[in-house]
Order: C-alpha cells, then sequence, then structure tokens
C-alpha cells in the first residue's frame, strides 16, 4: 500500500491551467524545484488539449479566465474518457462558499485560495497525487481479485464438470454392471433349465407311456372282474365260496375303486401333461431346439398365435387387431410365436371380468414393432423391475410358472431387438416388442 509520503515527484505530471503569467510562473518553478513536471496552459480550452496530449496526473485549475472558465473546463474534463480520472484542484480568488460547492458539483477534488501559498499547493497536490495512487492501486486490486474470482469460479465449474461426467461414467458402468449380471443370471438360469429339462424328460417320458399301457391294463381288469360278477350271478345261491366272495367283494369296495381307479388315472395323466409343459417351457427357455432363421410375414404368427390362445382369451376380451403395413421379418418364426402367446394369455390373464387386448404393429427404419395392450390391472410399480425374472410371479401357485416374460426377453433378445413395458396399475399394461428387420443371427 502506498502512503501520503510516498508520491514520488518526478514520476508525476502536473497541468497548470491559469491566464495569470505571474501566478503561474512562482507556482511552476516552486513545483519543478520539488521534482514535478510541470505543463502550462493559459486558458480553458488549451488547458483541455494538453489534458488530453499530456495526460498529467493532477490539474491545478483556475477558476476566472477568458473564454471558457475553470468550472467549464473541469466539466469537459470530466465528460471526455480519456481524462474523467484525472483530480482537479481549483485556484480561486473566491472564498464564497457558492463557487466552492460548484466547483465540487463539477467534479473538482480540492481548492486554494489566492493569493496562492506555493507550500499549501505543494501539500494538497501530494495528499491528492497520494490518494490518486491509492486509488488507482485499489482498482488495480479489484481487478485483479475479480480476475481471481471468475478464475476460481471457472476452476470450480470445470470441477463442477468433471464430477458429473464421472458420476454419469459411474451410473452407466453401474447400469453395464448390471445388465451382465442379470444376462449372466439368465444364462446360468438357462443352463439350469436345459439340465433338468432333460433329467426330467425321460423319467416323464416313460411314466406316461407306463401311464397309457397301465390304463389299458385295468380296464381289462375291470371288464373281467365285470365278466366274474356276471358269471357268479349265475351260479345258484346259498354256496360257502360265492358267500365269502360277495363279502370279499362287498369289504374292498369294488364299486368305489372302479370309479375312482378311473378319477386318478385322469388326475394323474393331467399331472403328467403339467409336468411336460414345464419342461416344455424350460426347454424353450434354454434354446434348446429351432435353429432356422426365415424370412416370415408377423401378422401370420400373430394370427395363428391368437388362434391358439383364443381358448384362453375369448371369454376374457375382445381383440381389436390394428396391423400397420410390416415387411418380412428374418427371424425364428415360432419362437417370437411363443413371445406373442405370452403376451396374449398374460393380457387375458390380467383382465378381471370382459376387457379388449388390442394388437397393433408398424414399421419405421428397418425396425419393426408389435405392441399388445390390455385395459386389465396393470402392473405395480414395485413388480415393474421384476416381471421379466425367471420364476417371477404374482399368479396363485399351480397357475403360472413365471417363465413367460423371461422367456420372451430372451428370445427377443437373440433377435436384437427389445420389449417395453408400460402400465398403469388399474388402467391396463401395453407391451411393445421392438424387433429389427434383419437382426444380425447368430449362426
Ligand atoms: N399384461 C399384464 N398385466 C398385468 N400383469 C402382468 C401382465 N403381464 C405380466 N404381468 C405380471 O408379470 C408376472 C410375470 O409374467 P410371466 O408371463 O413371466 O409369468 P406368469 O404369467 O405369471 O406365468 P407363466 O407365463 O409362466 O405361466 C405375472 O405374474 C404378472 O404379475
Ligand atoms: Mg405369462
Amino acid at each position: 500500500m502506498s502512503t501520503l509520503s510516498e508520491v514520488e515527484p518526478q514520476e508525476h505530471t502536473i497541468l497548470i491551467v491559469d491566464d495569470t503569467p505571474a501566478n503561474v510562473g512562482v507556482l511552476a518553478d516552486y513545483l519543478e524545484d520539488q521534482g514535478f513536471r510541470v505543463v502550462v496552459a493559459q486558458d480553458g480550452e488549451e488547458g483541455l488539449k494538453r489534458a488530453e496530449f499530456v495526460r498529467p496526473d493532477l490539474v491545478l485549475l483556475d477558476v476566472m479566465m477568458p473564454g471558457i472558465d475553470g468550472f467549464e473546463t473541469c466539466r469537459r474534463l470530466k465528460a471526455a474518457e480519456q481524462t474523467r480520472e484525472i483530480p482537479v484542484i481549483f485556484m480561486t480568488a473566491l472564498t464564497d462558499t457558492g463557487s466552492v460547492v460548484t466547483g465540487f458539483g463539477v467534479g473538482g477534488v480540492d481548492y486554494v485560495t489566492k493569493p496562492l501559498q506555493v507550500e499549501e499547493v505543494l501539500v494538497r497536490v501530494t495528499t491528492h497525487l497520494s490518494l490518486r495512487n491509492l486509488h488507482k492501486q485499489l482498482t488495480a486490486q479489484n481487478l485483479r481479485l475479480q480476475q481471481e474470482v471468475e478464475d476460481r469460479q471457472r476452476a470450480e465449474e470445470a470441477l463442477r464438470k468433471v464430477g458429473e461426467e464421472q458420476q454419469s461414467l459411474i451410473r452407466k458402468l453401474q447400469e453395464a454392471h448390471d445388465q451382465l449380471l442379470q444376462s449372466e443370471k439368465m444364462a446360468s438360469i438357462g443352463q439350469l433349465a436345459a439340465g433338468i429339462a432333460h433329467e426330467i424328460n425321460n423319467p416323464v417320458g416313460f411314466v406316461s407311456s407306463n401311464m397309457g399301457a397301465l390304463q389299458d391294463y385295468i380296464q381289462t381288469l375291470l371288464d373281467l372282474i365285470d365278466r366274474y360278477d356276471d358269471v357268479v350271478a349265475q351260479v345258484p345261491e346259498g354256496q360257502g365260496v360265492l358267500h365269502d366272495l360277495a363279502r370279499m367283494k362287498q369289504d374292498a369296495d369294488i364299486e368305489f375303486l372302479k370309479s375312482d381307479i378311473v378319477a386318478l388315472m385322469a388326475e394323474s395323466k393331467e399331472g403328467l401333461k403339467r409336468v411336460k409343459d414345464i419342461v416344455q417351457a424350460l426347454k424353450d427357455f434354454s434354446h434348446v431346439g429351432e435353429s432356422d432363421w426365415l424370412e416370415a410375414d408377423l401378422h401370420h404368427g400373430l394370427d395363428s398365435t391368437l388362434n391358439i390362445a383364443n381358448n384362453e382369451i375369448k371369454y376374457k376380451a375382445r381383440v381389436v387387431k390394428e396391423y400397420g403395413d410390416l415387411p418380412k421379418v428374418t427371424c425364428l418364426a415360432s419362437q417370437l410365436n411363443q413371445v406373442f402367446m405370452n403376451l396374449l394369455v398374460n393380457a387375458a390373464h390380467a383382465i378381471e371380468g370382459e376387457g379388449i387386448i388390442t394388437i397393433r404393429t408398424g414399421a419405421s427404419d428397418g425396425w419393426v414393432w408389435v405392441s399388445i395392450r390390455d385395459n386389465g390391472a396393470g402392473i405395480s410399480p414395485e413388480n415393474m423391475n421384476r416381471i421379466f425374472e425367471p420364476f417371477f410371479t404374482t399368479k396363485p401357485i399351480g397357475s403360472g410358472t413365471g417363465l413367460g416374460l423371461s422367456l420372451s426377453y430372451s428370445i427377443v433378445k437373440k433377435h436384437g431387438g427389445r420389449i417395453e413395458v408400460e402400465s398403469e396399475p388399474g388402467k391396463g399394461t401395453c407391451f411393445t416388442v421392438h424387433l429389427p428387420v434383419h437382426p444380425e443371427t447368430e449362426s
């Protein structure tokens, strides 16, 4: 920081504007003796020109001058960009407060009275130069500070951006990680499913063929018993053996056995059918089977699937078809049909009473889409993330395996496509399958 005593006269130029040569001479000599550079002007106009040209550090300005007076000169100095900051000290013989006030009003910083006391003038000049220096330093410092603040803000902004980029990178990594986990989970479940399907398939095969033979044998035995009954009925009564036979028949409750055996066989067959269905679902899920990629008409697939699913749907919903124009799609047609089947059956299951299932299709930019919308129960938000998980079901035990959507997911993924879901509880659900027209097929 500069102090008042730090003003170095030789570094400062002072402009004296005065029309009285006697005044000017004494003052200029004195100030030059003190080491200042001094420039002199005889009237206001000249003073303005000099000020603009030499840019003095301070102006000593006479008030009463021919032409424009000191106040006007000062006003013009303050109006010009280049000279605005130069401090002006008035030299005035008028000591009335009015003119002093005018002097301050037009931008003067101080005044000295004539006749001049040169020592006093020196003190005031030094004071104002010092003030001016301080002001300059302060301005420079402010500017530096402002610059620093701006730099810091810029640095903080850059840091914040880097932080945000890192956050988004972390999010992306997390998503990629989750997807990887999900696909690994699906792959290992696929292997498990294939293994289980294979193991169960064999015993189920021979049990069901045994069941067929067993049913024939039982029927033969039952016929035989009926025949015995007929024969026994013709033998005269009262013989001991016949009596024993009748008692044994009663103890064994043969009539009940006859009817129950038929029911048990039917139930067992139904049970076996369910096991077979599950094995089939597990096989499908693990992509065992078909590997022929064909160009297929999805509308055709949808229609034939609707025919098969008709039993499940017809009591529940009216089907509205709004088919667009679809190109033929390279796909594993029967697997896509399974996807449609799952979505249609799910839609029908979601409907309580009577509803509407709307099937829409469309194509753009090398992709096709098929949407299946129902106005059923909808999916609650907490289940939304889980519906594609294998074995996730909200259906009662025995009526849903929870494999439908996970299977659909892996089939669509294999086609290079994706499934989107929108759902509003109480309003309904829309599944949209997006497929590339020509997927990059695994050979
Ligand atoms: N259209 C739909 N409306 C409401 N909920 C649905 C719909 N589709 C699927 N869900 C929900 O997603 C769950 C999983 O469906 P997913 O098809 O995988 O299995 P599932 O239908 O329960 O059994 P599966 O299809 O194996 O017989 C369903 O239990 C149901 O809660
Ligand atoms: Mg299902």
